[in-house]
């Protein structure tokens, strides 16, 4: 008994998230967050090295390129928090180029603890480098960071790789003010956003020809299966990647390819899907250089640069705490 009460309280969150996105008449839905278990962080990292995404490239060049001018641009002493690191290959640029000024402290908040093992790997040469790791959702381990710090230290928060254009507009706005409260006026955010480019190059970058991105979405089905018994059959369900031109957003849905019914015992549910019906697993909203520096006025930032990748446009902006 005691023991089943712990399971049932572990998967909880999980269970129920499922639960809700899947009991309904209308469009069903799964949290784009739990795309990134051990192995669909692993899928995500063959994502980032195909040819057809060229949106981690573009962000690590910007970083590698320009890290000298961002740090110089930051108050000193300064911590660094970053929300999502993975394995943390393109931090490295803007750590190294801190380093040389100063031992520098660094929290990775990372959901995937396979991925924060990585990240520890990746960054293990810099010796002038200390390294803790939060297991954590974003806004937790941003508390937990900001109530490590000592007088006169600021703080530079990494959300890189357009993490924030999964959240809607709105509520990806609301998160950004939410960073803001547990900032202090002068603190920094260095957000990656991805921009528009053309619409054919926007869906290929999500449905690639190898077929791995696929995987990676109809991961979060097997996991489903593995976590909580259910009985997903991945072969009838297909990836599709489509442009939302009104919300300039790739979505990444599920297809059921035949009406069937899937149990999922862990979430106490039964799921009717209809024939070319979908499960909505992703959406990644895309900008316009501009629209950032009107995002942060709206969030009590001041955007003092920006830096944009020429071959695959992207931006790295850094906005400064008001
Ligand atoms: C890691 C959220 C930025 O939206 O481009 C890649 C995730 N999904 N291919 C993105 C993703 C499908 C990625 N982010």
């Amino acid at each position: 008994m005691q023991t089943q009460g712990i399971t049932t309280l572990a998967l909880s969150a999980f269970a129920s998230d499922v639960r809700a996105g899947l009991d309904r008449d209308g469009q069903k839905e799964l949290l784009s967050k739990y795309l990134y278990d051990d192995v669909g962080s692993a899928l995500f990292e063959v994502i980032c090295a195909l040819p057809e995404y060229g949106l981690t490239r573009a962000d690590t060049r910007l970083l590698r390129r320009h890290a000298p001018d961002i740090v110089d641009l930051l108050a000193s002493p300064v911590i660094v928090a970053e929300l999502g690191s993975g394995s943390a290959r393109k931090t490295r640029w803007i750590l190294e180029a801190l380093c040389r000024r100063q031992p520098t402290s660094y929290f990775p908040v990372e959901i995937s603890s396979a991925a924060l093992a990585r990240c520890r790997q990746e960054l293990a040469h810099l010796e002038c480098l200390s390294i803790v790791g939060f297991a954590r959702e974003y806004v937790d381990g941003l508390l937990e960071v900001s109530a490590r710090r000592r007088p006169g230290e600021r703080l530079l928060v990494l959300f890189l790789g357009s993490t924030i254009g999964n959240f809607d507009r709105a509520p990806g706005e609301n998160f950004l003010r939410e960073v803001r409260r547990i900032l202090d006026p002068g603190d920094a955010l260095l957000l990656g956003t991805d921009l528009e480019k053309s619409i054919p190059q926007q869906i290929h970058a999500y449905d690639d020809p190898l077929g791995v991105t696929a995987a990676f979405n109809l991961n979060l089905l097997a996991r489903i299966n593995r976590e909580l018994e259910a009985d997903f059959v991945l072969g009838l369900f297909r990836h599709v990647a489509i442009y939302n031109l009104a919300e300039r957003r790739i979505e990444m849905h599920l297809r059921s390819t035949e009406d069937h019914v899937v149990t999922i015992p862990g979430a106490a549910l039964t799921v009717r899907f209809r024939k070319g019906e979908t499960i909505w697993t992703e959406s990644s909203h895309k900008f316009a250089p501009g629209e950032v520096a009107a995002i942060a006025t709206r969030t009590g930032f001041r955007c003092d640069a920006q830096w944009i990748d020429q071959e695959w446009p992207f931006a790295e902006s850094l906005l400064i705490a008001e």
